[in-house]
C-alpha cells in the first residue's frame, strides 16, 4: 500500500543525505555525487517539499565568488523549475582540516573568528532564499582528552558566538531562528552540548533565547541511550522544538543514520503520534518540517538511494495513518482512562490552594490509603503497550 506525501506534509532532506556517496572511514565512495538539480527532480518525484543544505554541500569548501554564484544560482533556477523550497540551511564546521578542533570553539582563536564569518555568509545565503531555521550541529566542537579543553570556557566561545549571530539576524530583519543539534560524540570522542537537556539549558543563559530551540535527531538521542519521543516531548513542552532530524538507529553504537522507522519502531511510533497529535488530551503538536537526516546504505545504488528516500516518507505517513487509528480506538480511549494517563493534567493542588490549605487536608497524608498499591491498583500500562503495538502491526482496524 502506498500512501500519497502532499506539500503540506513538509518533508525535507538534506543534500548532504541523499547525496551521500557511501565512504565511511574504512572505504572510499560507492557511489558518484549527485547534481544539485538531479536532486531537486528526483525529490519533487517522491513527495518532499523541501531541500535543506550545508554551504559546502552546495558549492565545494574553499569556492571563489564566482564558482560560489553559479552554483547558487542553479539552485534558484532548480527550485523555481521544481516549487520546492528552502526550509533550512546550516554550515560545514566540520569536514575541512582548518575545523578538526572545532569551529566556535577551537582553542584557535583565528579558526573561532573564520567559523563564524563562514556561518554568518551562510546566514547571509539563507536569509535570501526564505530559509526559517538555521540548524547549528558541532560534530566537531567537543574533544577526545579531557586536559584538551576547558569545557567552561568552550561553552563561553560558543555562547559568544550564537549572541552574536542573535544579534546580527535581529539587526538584518531575518526571519530566522535557530536550533542548537545535540550529539553525545562522533565525530569527536565526547561532544559539547551532548543531549537536549544539555541545549535547552544551554538556551536559557544565551542574550536572546526566544531566538534559539532545538534540532533534535532521533539516533543522536538514542546514542546516548535515552528515548527520543520523550527528549522531544520536553522541547515541544519548553516551546523548544524549531526541527527535526528524522532517522533509524538501533541501539548506543556509531551515528547509523538508518532510514526513519528502520531502528526502535516503537518508539518511531509514539513520535509520529506525539508530532501529529500533541499528547493524548490534544496538547501542542509540531508545524515544522519533518526533516529526513538518514543516509541511503552504502550497499546501495542510486535506484536505492531514492527507494530509501521514499521509504522514510512511507514509514511516516503509514505511523501517522497507525497513529491515527490507535487513537480513534474505543478500547484504546478506555485502556488509556483506565491507565489513568489523561489524569496527569490535572493540576496536584486546588486552584487557590495555599500550602497551609495543603498541610490541613487529612486526606492527602493522614487519610491517605497507601497501603492499597501493594497487591492492587495497577496502572495496565502493559496492556495499553500492547494496544498500541497491534495497531502498529496493523491488527486493528
Ligand atoms: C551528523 C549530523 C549532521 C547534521 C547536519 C546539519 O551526525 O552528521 O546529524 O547530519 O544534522 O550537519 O547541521
Ligand atoms: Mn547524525
Ligand atoms: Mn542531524
Amino acid at each position: 500500500m502506498a500512501l500519497t506525501p502532499t506539500p503540506a506534509d513538509k518533508f525535507s532532506f538534506g543534500l548532504w543525505t541523499v547525496g551521500y556517496n557511501g565512504a565511511d572511514p574504512f572505504g572510499g565512495p560507492t557511489r558518484a555525487a549527485l547534481d544539485v538539480v538531479h536532486v531537486l527532480e528526483k525529490l519533487k518525484e517522491v513527495g518532499a517539499y523541501g531541500l535543506t543544505f550545508h554551504d559546502d554541500d552546495l558549492f565545494e569548501f574553499g569556492s571563489d565568488d564566482a564558482k560560489r554564484q553559479k552554483q547558487i544560482d542553479r539552485l534558484k533556477q532548480g527550485l523555481a523549475d521544481t516549487g520546492l523550497i528552502i526550509p533550512m540551511v546550516t554550515t560545514n564546521l566540520f569536514s575541512p582540516p582548518v575545523f578538526k578542533d572545532g569551529g566556535f570553539t577551537s582553542n584557535d582563536r583565528g579558526v573561532r573568528r573564520f567559523a563564524m564569518r563562514k556561518a554568518m555568509r551562510q546566514l547571509d545565503l539563507g536569509a535570501e532564499l526564505g530559509a526559517k531555521t538555521f540548524v547549528m550541529w558541532g560534530g566537531r566542537e567537543g574533544a577526545e582528552y579531557d586536559a584538551a579543553k576547558n569545557i567552561g570556557g568552550a561553552l563561553d566561545r560558543y555562547r559568544e558566538a550564537v549572541n552574536l549571530f542573535g544579534e546580527y539576524v535581529t539587526d538584518k530583519g531575518y526571519d530566522i531562528k535557530f536550533a542548537i543539534e545535540p550529539k553525545p560524540n562522533e565525530p569527536r570522542g565526547d561532544i559539547l552540548l551532548p543531549t537536549l537537556g544539555h541545549a535547552i539549558a544551554f538556551i536559557g543563559t544565551l542574550d536572546r533565547p526566544e531566538l534559539f530551540g532545538v534540532n533534535p535527531e532521533t539516533g543522536h538521542e538514542q546514542m546516548a541511550g535515552l528515548n527520543f519521543t520523550a527528549g522531544i516531548a520536553q522541547a515541544l513542552n519548553q516551546g523548544k522544538l524549531f526541527h527535526i532530524d528524522l532517522n533509524g538507529q538501533r541501539g548506543i553504537k556509531y551515528d547509523q543514520d538508518l532510514v526513519f522507522g528502520h531502528g526502535d519502531l516503537h518508539n518511531a511510533f509514539s513520535l509520529v503520534d506525539l508530532l501529529e497529535n500533541g499528547s493524548h488530551d490534544g496538547g501542542q503538536t509540531y508545524q515544522g518540517p519533518r526533516h529526513f537526516d538518514y543516509k541511503p546504505s552504502r550497499t546501495e545504488d542510486e535506484t536505492g538511494v531514492w527507494d530509501s528516500a521514499r521509504a522514510n516518507i512511507q514509514t511516516y505517513l503509514l505511523l501517522k495513518e497507525r497513529a491515527a487509528a490507535f487513537r480513534a480506538d474505543p478500547e484504546v480511549q478506555e485502556a488509556l482512562a483506565a491507565s489513568r494517563v489523561n489524569e496527569i493534567n490535572t493540576p496536584t493542588l486546588a486552584e487557590g490552594e495555599t500550602y497551609d490549605d495543603f498541610l490541613a487536608d487529612t486526606s492527602a497524608y493522614e487519610d491517605f490509603d497507601y497501603n492499597a498499591y501493594f497487591n492492587g491498583k495497577g496502572f495496565g500500562f502493559v496492556r495499553l503497550q500492547q494496544l498500541a503495538t497491534e495497531h502498529l502491526l496493523g491488527a486493528r482496524g
